[in-house]
């Protein structure tokens, strides 16, 4: 199950600056010596986003919008939030790789875009819990929009990147949309991760 989640590593092996080469810290990288050891690795994720905007059963919902809102040609000012399911394949039955969670607002008076808070809440495979922080610009008139990863918990601790996003399909008449997210993570993983006080 977790496979089909197309996890790839496709970088190991960046020492982390802070440890010189005999892997012995000096008195000032001896914080970071202890918060983190072991290599940095980039993680590519390729996963499916279903957008329900509409129907019985939406998982974006509008929270507030501004006195511009209803008259601008890009509903500035509207605030959504979000709960989609996450899928390894366009199709909403196949299997579950989590929850994208978070707030939407468009925030461009000229074009759609819009200004996303996002994070990423894994509910199955070997990343089961944790998180990544999505936070930027999404021009949503460019066929493939890039933005920002900030960060993440457990597995993803430090973890930063960024991910390409496109809308994979979308249907008028039931306002719903698959979207496709491609993310190049780099993190340290779970086991080199270590209590910062525990050499102290
Ligand atoms: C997904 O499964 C549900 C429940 O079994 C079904 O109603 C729906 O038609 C399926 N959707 C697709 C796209 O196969
Ligand atoms: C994910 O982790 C939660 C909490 O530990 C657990 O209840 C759940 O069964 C796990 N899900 C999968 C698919 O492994």
């Amino acid at each position: 199950m977790a496979k089909s989640i197309s996890l790839i590593l496709i970088v190991s092996s960046f020492l982390i600056a802070a440890i010189s080469i005999d892997g012995r810290p000096t008195s000032d990288e001896a914080w970071s010596h202890n918060i983190c050891q072991g290599t940095e690795t980039v993680t590519k994720l390729h996963f499916y986003v279903q957008d329900v905007l509409g129907g019985q059963n939406p998982t974006v919902y509008e929270v507030a919008r501004a006195s511009i809102t209803a008259n601008s040609p890009t509903t500035f000012g509207q605030v959504r939030v979000l709960d989609d399911l996450v899928t390894a394949e366009p199709d909403i039955n196949s299997t579950v790789v989590g929850r994208i969670q978070g707030l939407i607002t468009s925030g461009d008076l000229e074009t759609s875009a819009l200004a996303m808070n996002l994070n990423f809440y894994f509910t199955s495979g070997e990343y089961n819990g944790s998180t990544i922080s999505i936070l930027g610009r999404n021009p949503l008139m460019n066929k493939e929009r890039e933005l920002p990863v900030v960060g993440g918990t457990g597995g993803f601790r430090f973890a930063r990147g960024y991910a390409i996003t496109s809308t994979y399909s979308y249907d008028a008449e039931s306002n719903y949309g698959v979207l496709e997210y491609t993310l190049y993570v780099s993190h340290y993983g779970d086991s080199s991760v270590r209590d910062p006080k525990a050499n102290i």
